[in-house]
């Protein structure tokens, strides 16, 4: 089967020459012509056109339109509050019989076409009976087509598909919509189409698993699954390179495991020389952020490795973006690359990115071909990287910039998959009334429901993510996003009170509106703004005449944001208790998303610990907010209905109220235990660097015994004031975790607690604290005591300091 799969692309193989003229041949083109109308098309369908909220200009469509019996302008009934822009969405053409549009395009030349789909309520149709098939000349790109189903699977309101037409003789291109017959009523519709000249940026690429083969896929049609610029942020199209509007998005959900490596950016001084490749190929961002292991020795005992959920029965390119900006030499850093399990590289030696490219800060891209069968679980593509070990590199390290994954067309010029299979998770949620919002506007019955982002909560699984997901950072501008969310639309009919995590919620927690919001927050004054997350800002507020509150406001471009908002929603209003962080309740008005918690007046655990050198936490106010922490997360494991795995265990999601009461805080990322979702616990593996239970590397199992690892690493920060991972110390002292073992098994600890600490400590005290902590650490779960254990060993160790302080012996019971 993978050889008749491959059979198209043997009599197309030829030589390397060609292919670097043809490169180079049009990037000189690109340079020129960009910005000339008719290659760079942005069309906006069954609507006037009009300018995005990115300032960017989309024309009618009815001049392209040849063959249109049968086809209507319709507006969607209702705005998804995910909808980035109004245009190319709330606007579609209807087409009940086949028709196409026909784009003027130059010969020879390769094309990007995009076509936006939002699948939403339109008048008098009903959106679950659209199945289409669209074609672009000879090309199949879909075939029996359902976005709605596409977008359920995706958990998003709107669906961008984008694909690259291989060179042609025709001096236009037909994309024709074609309803599918075999459903009654059924119809086809697009919202958007963008057609943009491009340098042929393919050649040869080399056949994994099929030795040192290369096949020309230069004349290829493809389709782009994923587009990550890996170690870095999400790029908006406006910051593409080539003016080739493509998103990058971050690489984050892909990675399998726990064994995320450490993302990494270039120094400011370091140039971006991209000598004979393209610009087109990738923003210089992409190239200035890297993913890579962090050359520690434990590397040798994993893969970084990225995951990706695929098409049954296609081959893929699998494009990986290399730039070296920390070494300038070969032999400094060495790896291998894994595709499917099978070695990427055509020749024995590991791949050396400064032998491959001449030096530092200067890019370059490798495409590999990879043949995806049909058989069960067979759809994805799995790329793993290792230092080498055979070759002695200087550091055991190894390192990506950025990834492309394109399907390749088929013999037959087909580029259409199956539509995905839902879950039955996210069918459930699909079939119960609560979750779809049903409303009346202009005598319209609007339908939102599942399409909206909402419905599949924190359920969703990483795998299933194809792409498309915005994130932010912390310490991002949430400004420098395009397409900022558009609020208070006149088309918006929804009060969006749709949500069951959210009617849940409501039973036990405070509804506030936005004018609440604002009016506590001096309308999200700046000046307010007291961390950000994950999740967007941070701001104090004040509610009620005099209590202080902290609201936290989600980035309502973010689908991470709002799951994570409502699995803390869901969680935090169902767990009380006195050492965790309390939700006092929660807005969701206007397009807003914020949740309001008590507000905690001091700050973060670590920055009392050496973030300030003023007020130094004495050793007994330690244990005791050590002690609170304990409970707090001792609670969440077994006080719930379900175990709680916190996830994200560290110094600074462990809060102090007023009075120093620890308060264990952010569980955006929490899980409910192996109980609550099977199989899907391991997949989206998330944490902090540092903190991270080693045993994921060898399981990639999520249990509640990897939250007592890392609060082994907590322990240990309180004990040493010194932060988990603190790369620009010696090797051996880079991670705490590692370093403490270390010096525990030398019997040297005494020489890493916190200068402040020394003499202060009782003896048996510190004993029954560092064992305990050590214990947090052991490598296998097994091995390590449980929150409970962890917290009775810990009160005793306060006891005995209590003791030693008031000068009595404590008699062990
Ligand atoms: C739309 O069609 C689906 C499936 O054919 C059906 O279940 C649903 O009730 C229809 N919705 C409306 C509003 O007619
Ligand atoms: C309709 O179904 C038949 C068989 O079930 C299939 O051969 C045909 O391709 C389908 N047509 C469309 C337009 O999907
Ligand atoms: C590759 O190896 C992993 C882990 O052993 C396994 O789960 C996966 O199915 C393998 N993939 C392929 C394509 O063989
Ligand atoms: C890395 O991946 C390759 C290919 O799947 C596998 O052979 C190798 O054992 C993996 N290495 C580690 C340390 O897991
Ligand atoms: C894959 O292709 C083979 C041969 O063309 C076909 O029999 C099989 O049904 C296809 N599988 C899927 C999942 O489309
Ligand atoms: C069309 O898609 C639907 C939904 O995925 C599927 O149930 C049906 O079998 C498909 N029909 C054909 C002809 O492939």
């Amino acid at each position: 089967m993978f050889l008749s799969v491959l059979l198209p692309f043997s009599n197309t193989m030829k030589s390397r020459q060609p292919f670097f003229i043809s490169i180079v041949w049009f990037s000189l083109i690109l340079h020129v012509f960009v910005p000339v109308s008719g290659q760079h098309l942005a069309v906006d369908c069954g609507s006037k056109g009009g300018e995005d909220e990115d300032g960017r200009n989309w024309e009618p469509d009815e001049k392209y339109l040849k063959k249109s019996d049968g086809s209507t302008q319709l507006q969607a009934g209702y705005q998804d509050p995910s909808l980035l822009s109004i245009i190319p969405y709330m606007n579609a053409r209807i087409f009940t019989s086949p028709a196409k549009y026909e784009f003027p395009i130059k010969s020879k030349q390769r094309y990007l076409l995009r076509l936006h789909f939002y699948p939403s309520a339109y008048p008098n149709f009903n959106i679950s009976n659209s199945y289409f098939s669209v074609t672009a000349g000879e090309v199949t790109l879909m075939k029996n087509f359902s976005a709605e189903i596409t977008c359920k699977a995706l958990t998003q309101a709107y669906l961008v598909r984008e694909y690259s037409l291989a060179p042609s003789d025709s001096e236009f291109v037909s994309i024709a919509f074609t309803p599918s017959t075999n459903y009654t009523n059924s119809f086809a519709f697009v919202n958007g189409i963008e057609l943009i000249a491009m340098p042929n940026l393919f050649g040869l690429a080399s056949v994994v698993g099929y030795g040192s083969s290369d096949i020309d896929v230069s004349s290829e049609n493809l389709q782009t699954m994923f587009r990550l610029n890996v170690g870095g942020q999400s790029i908006p199209p406006g910051k593409d390179s080539g003016g080739l509007l493509r998103s990058w998005y971050d690489d984050d959900p892909y990675i399998l495991g726990a064994a995320i490596g450490m993302s990494t950016e270039a120094n400011k001084d370091v140039r971006i020389d991209y000598k004979k490749l393209s610009h087109s190929s990738a923003p210089e961002e992409v190239y200035r952020t890297a993913r890579e292991m962090g050359g520690d020795t434990l590397n040798t005992k994993f893969n970084l490795t990225w995951l990706f959920q695929v098409d049954a029965n296609f081959s893929y390119i699998v494009r990986l973006h290399f730039c070296e900006f920390e070494f300038d030499r070969v032999n400094q850093r060495k790896f291998n690359i894994y595709i499917n399990n099978q070695s990427a590289q055509t020749d024995p030696d590991p791949v050396d990115i400064i032998e491959w490219t001449g030096g530092k800060g200067v890019p370059t891209y490798k495409d590999y071909v990879i043949v995806v069968g049909d058989g069960p679980g067979d759809e994805k593509v799995r790329i793993e990287m290792s230092p080498s070990l055979e070759y002695k590199s200087w550091y055991a390290d190894s390192q990506l910039n950025g990834v492309e994954i394109f399907k390749l067309n088929d013999e037959n010029k087909n580029l259409a998959g199956k539509n995905p299979q839902l879950s039955s998770m996210l069918l459930k949620m699909g079939s119960e009334p609560d979750k779809s919002f049903v409303s009346r506007s202009n005598n319209t019955v609007v339908i939102a429901g599942a399409a909206g982002g909402s419905a599949a909560a924190f359920l969703v699984v990483a795998l299933v993510v194809l792409a498309y997901r915005k994130r932010k950072r912390s310490g991002v501008d949430s400004h420098t996003s395009s397409w900022q969310p558009v609020h208070g639309n006149s088309h918006t009919t929804g009060e969006s009170n749709s949500n069951h995590a959210l009617a849940l919620a409501q039973g036990l927690s405070r509804h506030f509106s936005i004018s609440e919001i604002r009016q506590a927050t001096k309308n999200f004054d700046d000046s307010n703004v007291i961390g950000v997350g994950g999740f967007g800002n941070v701001y104090k507020g004040v509610i009620d005449r005099g209590t202080k509150v902290a609201i936290k406001r989600s980035n309502p471009s973010s689908e991470q944001g709002i799951n994570e908002f409502q699995t803390e929603v869901e969680m935090l209003s169902k767990l009380r208790h006195k050492h965790l962080v309390s939700l006092i309740g929660f807005c969701e008005d206007g397009g807003e998303m914020c949740l309001v918690y008590d507000y905690m007046a001091l700050g973060t655990f670590r920055e009392h610990l050496y973030n300030n050198n003023e007020a130094h936490l004495s050793w007994k106010q330690r244990l005791e907010i050590c002690i609170g922490a304990a409970r707090g997360l001792h609670y969440l494991h077994t006080g719930a209905k379900y175990t709680i795995i916190h996830r994200d265990v560290k110094t600074t999601n462990i809060l102090l109220d007023e009075k120093w009461v620890a308060k264990v805080s952010d569980f955006g990322l929490s899980k409910t235990g192996p109980e609550m979702n099977q199989g899907h616990v391991s997949t989206v593996v998330k944490g902090s660097f540092g903190y991270l239970d080693p045993e994921y590397f060898r399981r990639q199992q999520l249990t509640e015994k990897s939250d007592v690892y890392s609060f082994g690493v907590v322990l240990f920060e309180a004990l040493c004031a010194r932060p988990a991972l603190n790369p620009s110390l010696p090797k051996e002292q880079v991670s705490l975790a590692d370093w403490a073992r270390l010096c525990h098994k030398k019997g040297t600890l005494e020489d890493i607690i916190d200068p402040q600490l020394k003499g202060k400590i009782n003896p048996e005290c510190l004993q029954k604290f560092t064992d305990t902590a050590v214990k947090c650490l052991s490598d296998q779960g097994i091995e390590r005591p449980n929150m409970g254990d962890v917290l009775w060993n810990l009160e005793f160790a306060l006891q005995l300091q209590e003791k030693a302080d008031t000068g009595k012996a404590v008699t062990v019971n």
